[in-house]
């Protein structure tokens, strides 16, 4: 099994009923759900954690250091603030996958950026819960391909 961590980041807990909208009417833990459904079926096992705490999450990425082998992340609101998230994951050099629920590009001129991105392999945006199925795909499928 190949061990993955799943981090979800600021307000993603109230998913369900925030700004269905624009995010959905999916809950965190019907994704989470379908994660792992889709996990045992890549033959990944996963680790999967949400904070509304920067310090949290920039723990939890070091910590993934000798446990995981990657990370998929949807940073939530810290992806266009967080120098520490970056940093965390340039730190450790685990592949890691950026995903968003909504379009950040087609959103508010401050959702453009990502500190993230540059630290990421690939940056999945716009699907909907689907955004993390075809992240976590993706990373599973990088991962075997580096073997
Ligand atoms: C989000 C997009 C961010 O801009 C926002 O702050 C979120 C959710 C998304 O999944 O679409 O909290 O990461």
């Amino acid at each position: 099994m190949l061990p993955l961590l799943v981090l979800h980041g600021p307000n993603l807990n109230l998913l369900g009923k925030r700004e269905p909208g624009i995010y959905g009417v999916q809950t965190l833990e019907s994704i989470n759900a379908l994660l792992t459904e889709a996990a045992q079926k890549l033959s990944a096992k996963l680790d999967i954690l949400q904070s509304n705490h920067e310090g949290v999450l920039v723990d939890r990425i070091q910590a993934a250091l000798g446990h995981q082998q990657g990370i998929l992340i949807n940073p939530g609101a810290y992806t266009h603030t967080s120098v520490a998230i970056r940093d965390a994951i340039a730190a450790v050099g685990l592949p890691t996958v950026e995903v968003h629920l909504s379009n950040i590009y087609q959103r508010e001129a401050f959702r453009h950026q990502s500190y993230i991105a540059p630290v990421a392999i690939g940056q999945i945006s716009g699907f909907g819960a689907e955004s993390y199925r075809l992240g976590l795909q993706a990373l599973v499928t990088h991962l075997r391909s580096q073997d």
